[in-house]
């Protein structure tokens, strides 16, 4: 499989644990504060975002047809372990194997820990064998300590990743969740969102706060991209801001329709988004 060979280059060089190969285990966007300003319910999402918390979070709003595009080759392949966790554990296990992906089992002994995921990979397999055969073989040959180099080492402590995620809210968040994740189709595609030709129209198209990451052609170009990719009277979430910050970039500020400061609390309170919304 080129996917092992590819994370064993990553994880044997020296490579940084800050490159968009490496997985976010988790969304650091506050999510369950934007979620309310999109119609989701029956309708299609594409979205970026290696955590996969997007999907989830859509789903659990109702949303049945979500296609997610990311630069990040590891995407496909820790959604099916994260939706394998989902189904199989309880949400205090859930967050004890995924989360503090930093500082080794020092840090967190539950980490990927063996006993957990014996009680997943049946249904990992039959999700999706290529997952399967991944993180079998991953767990198999390398130690936690070493592993853990395949995520971003962006520190996201429990309390903060609890908050930006609505399905992990509660227990009966959790429960829901589960009951309404294999109503989803997730399609993958392994692509940049600056240029990828998707087939189709999409009724919400998020992508994250990507547009910071590019130069002024690149973001007039991923407008441009999406835009022809949504649905009439469709949302795209053109950036998530970190701070109060208003986003003097010409390029993206053309297109802004709507600006939210999200409700939330100390952590949080300062994020907002950036919408452009299509009409006829
Ligand atoms: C910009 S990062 C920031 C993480 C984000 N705040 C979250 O909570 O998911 C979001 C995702 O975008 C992906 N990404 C970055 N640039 C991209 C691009 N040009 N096309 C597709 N995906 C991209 C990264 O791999 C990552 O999974």
């Amino acid at each position: 499989m080129d996917i092992i060979r590819e994370v064993e280059n990553h994880l044997n060089n020296e490579k940084e644990y800050n490159s968009f190969f490496n997985i976010y285990s988790f969304t650091n966007e506050n999510i369950s504060s934007y979620i309310p300003f999109f119609d989701l319910k029956n309708k299609s999402l594409l979205t970026v975002g290696s955590s996969c918390d997007q999907v989830l979070n859509a789903s659990y709003s109702g949303c049945e047809d979500v296609t997610v595009c990311d630069v990040c080759s590891l995407t496909k392949y820790y959604y099916y372990l994260k939706l394998a966790s989902l189904l199989e554990l309880n949400r205090d296990e859930f967050l004890k194997f995924l989360c503090e992906t930093y500082n080794g089992i020092e840090n967190n002994p539950y980490l990927l820990n063996k006993r957990t995921f014996n009680k997943i990979k049946n249904t990992l397999r039959n999700l999706d064998y290529d997952s399967y055969y991944l993180w079998i073989y991953l767990l198999s040959n390398y130690d936690i300590n070493k592993l853990e180099k395949i995520f971003r080492n962006d520190i996201n402590i429990k309390k903060d990743i609890i908050y930006c995620n609505e399905y992990l809210k509660s227990d009966k968040n959790f429960k829901h969740l589960k009951s309404l994740i294999m109503n989803t189709k997730v399609n993958f595609i392994n692509g940049n969102v600056v240029n990828e030709k998707y087939d189709r129209l999409f009724d919400n198209i998020w992508l994250s706060n990507v547009a910071h990451y590019l130069a002024n052609d690149e973001i007039n170009n991923m407008f441009l991209n999406n835009e022809k990719a949504l649905s009439i009277n469709g949302k795209m979430l053109l950036c998530y801001l970190w701070n109060k910050e208003i986003y003097f970039n010409k390029e993206l500020n053309k297109y802004i329709t709507e600006r939210i400061i999200l409700p939330g609390s100390n952590i949080h309170e300062d994020n907002s988004i950036l919408i452009y919304k299509k009409t006829l």
